[in-house]
């Protein structure tokens, strides 16, 4: 099929496919018999830097009353040992397929590390997935120092073949055991050469300063682009020095920070009654100091978060919402960002060119602005 007078890295172009390869971009002329598409845009395929499809589709099977991750993390609490591989795997296939139907053909999932079965489930179902691109993060949901075995678990699901080394440090007992954890999953990323993937300061307490500590280890080892940091709420309730200083840090350590605005806006900015807070990393700043920043969409309709859809563009309108960033080119720059930013955990953003396989999207529309406003479904192209 040919794409003609279309939107391709901000210029108008064509671009032919053929059995599932792109075989030519540049001034085309149509052949007899096939398909032409006239205008919109074309992009590279969405990535997912955070999600948890260990829980994902479970949220009506135990319905959290109150909405607030407290019993978000007691319901999945209860569900978690009762989950077998074949329905670990069956929800996992049935959200990466939401996913892909909104243009999302690679995804970073986070996995409890309490329950080594779906970790095992998860890893499996990575290696047998062909057009879709599944990374694994042993993620230690319940803390790693707070109760004996959870190290233990936790070094396990990294032996079974996990991709990234998780943590939670604002959820361990102590600040300085949470600065602990993290020097901990530097140890066992660089044991194991894998890449470190936090939940890093998912509180709305201006004292949870895991960052620095993330930021600090990453300098250390010069492990720019290799390192995540997942939420990073307290940032909003910084001063804003110490918010200065930490931005700085991430900038100049490479760490990259993925907000997930769908689960912050209602799970953070509970505990202060009126007027209530926002919870969310800073975005606006970190962009403005140079940082990258991926945008995830965190929860599908799991315990924590009913609403999911598995649409990234979801995920990206509630962040230009609440972080305030309406402005023409930062909401141009919130849509590239599920297109290149959020590649980075997969070794950067792919490039549609001459030769390659054909995983792209066509919009109809090449305003990106038009795009988030109408979040239309793709066409999605996944060979
Ligand atoms: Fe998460």
């Amino acid at each position: 099929m040919l794409f003609q007078n279309t939107v391709l890295d901000g210029k108008k172009t064509d671009l032919r496919l053929e059995d599932g390869r792109v075989v030519a971009i540049g001034k085309l002329a149509s052949i007899q018999g096939e398909e032409v598409v006239e205008g919109g845009m074309i992009t590279p395929p969405f990535a997912e830097p955070h999600v948890h499809l260990d829980a994902a589709l479970l949220g009506a099977r135990k319905p959290n009353v109150s909405g607030t991750l407290t019993e978000g993390i007691r319901n999945w609490a209860e569900l978690r040992p009762t989950l077998t591989a074949e329905d670990v795997t069956a929800r996992a296939r049935e959200t990466i397929e939401m996913y892909a139907s909104w243009g999302t053909l690679r995804i970073r999932t986070h996995v409890d590390t309490g329950n080594l079965i779906a970790v095992e489930a998860l890893c499996a179902l990575r290696d047998e997935l062909d057009d879709i691109e599944l990374q694994v993060v042993a993620f230690p949901q319940e803390g790693i120092l707070r109760a004996p075995g959870r190290r233990e678990d936790w070094e396990r699901a990294m032996a079974l073949g996990c991709d990234a080394v998780g943590c939670i440090p604002h959820f361990e007992r102590t600040t300085e055991e949470g600065w602990e954890t993290v020097r901990m999953a530097f140890a066992l990323a660089d044991k194991h050469d894998k890449m470190v993937d936090l939940h890093c300061d998912e509180t709305d307490d201006p004292g949870s300063r895991n960052l620095e500590v993330v930021c600090a280890e990453t300098l250390d080892r010069s492990w720019k682009n290799r390192v995540i940091a997942g939420h990073c709420t307290a940032m909003h309730s910084y001063p804003n020095p110490y918010a200065a200083k930490v931005i700085e840090l991430v900038r100049a350590s490479g760490v990259q920070v993925v907000s997930n605005p769908l689960d912050n806006i209602v799970l953070q900015g509970r505990y202060g009654g009126y007027p209530r807070i926002r919870g969310h990393a800073r975005v606006d700043e970190l962009w403005a100091a140079g940082c990258s920043v991926g945008i995830g969409h965190d929860s599908v309709q799991d315990p924590w978060y009913r609403l999911g859809t598995a649409n990234m563009m979801d995920a990206a309108y509630m962040l230009v919402h609440y972080a305030h960033l309406t402005g023409e080119d930062q909401m141009r720059k919130a849509f590239r960002a599920l297109h290149h930013d959020n590649h980075l955990c997969f070794g950067g953003p792919p490039r549609v060119v001459a030769g390659e396989r054909a995983q792209l999207l066509w919009w109809p529309s090449a305003d990106p602005i038009d795009l988030l406003r109408d979040r239309p479904r793709p066409r999605v192209f996944r060979a």
